[in-house]
């Protein structure tokens, strides 16, 4: 079967002025390409009133910046993007709740060490002998899923696959075991996102802050246990010691774990949501995956340059620059675009196009570049090959069985589908 590598041409929507979008709204996350590409020929460095972030559009523009760390700094990535009300304050500061730099949020002497630790525990090695476990937790994961289908004729990526497997997979990794389950762990991960990165109104940010003290809790539990196992973060982090020569405080642990289990399975997660519906909704890529494996390292590279699941991140200017030919004083924070960095015509001709034989395949900022770049791009990468050949591989007859345009997560820094629903061709109907 010929392969069509292109993702359906989405309806056309009219397209606010990029001058007045709404970055938080669930119809601009759907399909924000056609605001991205008015932002990067009209506006590259545009004031966005509704956040008070100067979008950066262009990949030139997000490239430099993340290459430039001392002019454009990371303090503010894990700021509240909605100013935070009394109720939901005051929860957060009785459970002791603060996020010390750590990586994501440290421009300081710290961050090198750090970064190290995590560079270790996430090296193509460890990840290279981790991949038994990980091709084994994506065959029980995908062992659920077929039962799903076979029981309800229908399942949800989103909720099922996308949602374990990268959970177990980072728990594994990280040597952090546990008698947590997937759900509690996903729960308090999507509180998080929605309480720092969406509009959540007072009420619900008291809900979420709960949630997220309940969070913060148990890693300040664990960051203290002593029977940890040797080669886990928990000993990393132990060991650790600051430039001072001082060893972590449990508010800087606590802080690293909180990141780099967010990242690890949130951005995995959603990536897998993407790669599931744009091989679904492809026509006929579902097949010409299944057709041959190997292709889908390559084609998941396309799924992340086009969906990129980190869509937007922060970073504050530390010193007046000029950017993109816009003035910029110091303190004003950027929006750093990163899905729209994969579609600038500059760099990735006919962007629309899925096309694993591009020369520049590993070009795209998905995972960032420069002193910050993810330490878990591997791991990633690894994952999302694992779930989409064996998935291919057992299911070659799934098929899309949701509306054409799904509803997308609403977030400032995250983008995928909330649903992913799936039934097999001739399987039972729901
Ligand atoms: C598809 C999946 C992933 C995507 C798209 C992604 C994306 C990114 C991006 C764009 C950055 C750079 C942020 C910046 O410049 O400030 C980053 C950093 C980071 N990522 Fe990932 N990531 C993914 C998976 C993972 C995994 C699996 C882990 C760990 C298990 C991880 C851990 C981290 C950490 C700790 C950092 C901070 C590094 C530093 O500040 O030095 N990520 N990620």
């Amino acid at each position: 079967m010929k392969p069509s590598v292109y993702p359906p041409t989405p309806t056309p929507a009219p397209t606010p002025p990029p001058t007045r979008t709404d970055l938080l709204d669930e119809g601009f996350a759907a399909c924000p390409y056609a605001t991205y590409q008015a932002l990067r020929e009209d506006h590259p460095v545009h004031y966005d009133e509704i956040t008070g972030l100067w979008l950066v559009s262009r990949y030139a523009d997000v490239r430099r910046v993340l290459l430039e760390p001392e002019t454009f700094r990371n303090d503010n990535t894990l700021d509240a993007i909605t100013q935070l009300r009394l109720p939901a304050l005051r929860r957060l500061a009785k459970a002791d709740f603060d996020l010390p730099p750590a990586l994501f949020n440290n421009s300081e002497a710290s961050h090198a060490g750090l970064r190290a630790l995590a560079m270790r525990l996430l090296s193509a090695a460890r990840v290279r002998s981790a991949l038994p476990d990980i091709e084994r937790i994506v065959s029980e994961e995908l062992d659920a899923l077929d039962e799903e289908l076979a029981r309800t004729g229908r399942a949800d990526i989103a909720q099922t696959v996308a949602r374990s497997v990268p959970i177990r997979v980072v728990l594994h990794v990280l040597g952090i075991r546990n008698t947590l389950d997937v759900e509690t762990l996903y729960e308090w991960t999507a509180a998080s996102i929605e309480l720092f990165w969406g509009r959540p109104d007072p009420d619900r940010q008291r809900d979420l802050a709960d949630t997220v003290a309940a969070f913060f809790g148990w890693l300040t539990e664990i960051v203290q246990r002593t029977d940890v196992p040797e080669g886990s973060l928990l000993m990393a982090l132990r060991r650790h010691r600051l430039p001072d020569g001082s060893p972590l405080g449990t508010d800087q642990a606590a802080s690293v774990l909180y990141t780099v289990l967010v990242a690890g399975h949130a951005t995995t997660g959603f990536f897998t949501c993407s790669a599931f519906l744009r091989a679904l909704q492809g026509e006929g890529t579902w097949q010409w995956l299944a057709e041959d494996v190997e292709r889908v390292p390559a084609w998941l590279e396309e799924v992340l340059r086009y969906d990129a699941p980190l869509t937007a991140w922060r970073r504050v200017v530390a010193r007046p620059v000029t950017l993109g030919g816009v003035d910029l004083p110091a303190g004003a924070e950027l929006l750093l675009l990163l899905t729209s960095t994969g579609l600038d015509t500059e760099v990735f001709p006919e962007p629309e196009r899925l096309c694993p034989e591009r020369p520049n395949l590993r070009g795209h900022l998905a995972f960032g570049i420069g002193v910050h770049r993810c330490p878990g791009a591997e791991l990633a990468r690894a994952e999302g090959a694992a779930v989409l050949r064996q998935a291919v591989r057992r299911f070659p007859d799934l098929r899309w069985a949701g509306p054409p345009r799904p509803p997308y997560l609403a977030s400032l820094a995250f983008r995928a589908p909330r649903h992913v629903p799936v039934a097999r061709t001739g399987g039972r109907q729901a």
